[in-house]
């Protein structure tokens, strides 16, 4: 019987779920003071969540960095006013604000910021003093791609569909003391409270996503965890931004201080030439190299899984497209 079938209540998927807790636990060094919970409704449910679990006084702070803190921001706003404290696509260049550019509220009930940009290729490269305002990240394009001081945050969530496992799962992680009663008009199933209560457990979890879960931490320790994690993301990502940094033809859109180590985001400034170079690629067998729709251009996207091999493959075609277009 495969974990697709059998009951959750299960004494074999109670060790699944149990399994891939500990393991997430011990790979992310997740303190004891903390929850973590496996939810369904992806990243853009918590964008809800978030505000009517935690937005009690009415204000929140939202760093706009990208499409989906943007998102996460405009969601807010049913339940309340959050603030933007900051924006990060102000700019041609894509960039992360600096700690004095962002207008921070000391009564906000939460900041909260996106940690890796997934379109717009940026990535906090320090995290923001919030003078004691709980912290909420969401981390779903950089998890487990390298080691997190998880203590810094009163809640860390993703999506798992890019380092954890199929789309299906959300993970939030969530310091007890930030855990609030929440009016009973609140679902049920949007009830942190409620979910903590379940063991993530209300109604039937996610059974296959947790189980390639539980799956892909055993690799991830396999590889030396996230220490390792991050040096072979950082090699993988120098590939694409060293050749980038002498290229004619292509350049970055991104502030270089704040590049992503997961989406690179590239363009050769002609929108015909990007869609030349992205039907070219996809010929040799490299697609999804086309930008996001909302801002064009062109991105790989090179998530813990893919191999260096496949970075190298695409720079050494970047640079045989370079020899025939560059003027
Ligand atoms: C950073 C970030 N946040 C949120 C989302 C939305 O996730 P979901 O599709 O799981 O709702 C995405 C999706 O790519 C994302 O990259």
């Amino acid at each position: 019987m495969s974990v697709m079938e059998m009951s959750h209540r299960s004494k074999v998927f109670d060790d699944i779920i149990k399994t891939a807790e500990a393991k997430l636990r011990s790979v992310m060094g997740i303190p004891e003071n903390y929850k973590v919970l496996f939810l369904q409704g992806g990243a853009t449910q918590q964008f809800a969540m978030i505000p009517m679990n935690f937005m009690q006084g009415g204000t929140a702070d939202y760093v706009v960095t990208g499409t989906w803190s943007k998102k996460a921001y405009q969601e807010a706003q049913k339940f309340g006013e959050p603030k933007e404290a900051g924006n990060g696509l102000d700019r041609d260049e894509a960039y992360i604000p600096r700690q004095d550019e962002l207008t921070l509220n000391p009564d906000a009930d939460y900041v909260h910021i996106c940690e890796n940009n997934t379109i717009a290729g940026t990535k906090w490269d320090y995290t923001p003093d919030t003078n004691g305002v709980p912290l909420i990240n969401d981390m779903s394009s950089c998890i487990l791609s390298e080691p997190v001081d998880v203590s810094k945050y009163a809640m860390i969530y993703a999506g798992a569909q890019k380092n954890m496992a199929p789309a299906g799962l959300t993970v939030a992680i969530i310091r007890d003391d930030f855990l609030k009663e929440v009016p009973a008009s609140v679902p049920t199933m949007l009830n942190y409270n409620i979910q903590v209560k379940g063991e993530s457990m209300h109604n039937t979890p996610p059974c296959w996503p947790i189980y390639v879960l539980m799956e892909v931490l055993t690799w991830i320790e396999g590889k030396g965890g996230l220490e390792a994690m991050k040096k072979l993301n950082e090699e993988k990502a120098a590939v694409l931004y060293d050749y980038l940094a002498e290229s004619t033809l292509f350049k970055t859109q991104v502030d270089l201080k704040s590049k992503s180590l997961m989406n690179v985001c590239f363009n050769t400034g002609d929108a015909e030439l990007d869609a030349a170079f992205a039907k070219e690629a996809a010929d040799k067998g490299m697609p999804n190299l086309k930008g996001h729709r909302s801002v064009g251009g062109l991105r790989a996207s090179i998530y813990n899984a893919f191999p260096i091999e496949g970075v190298e493959a695409l720079v050494e075609f970047m640079r045989e497209f370079e020899a025939k277009h560059a003027k």
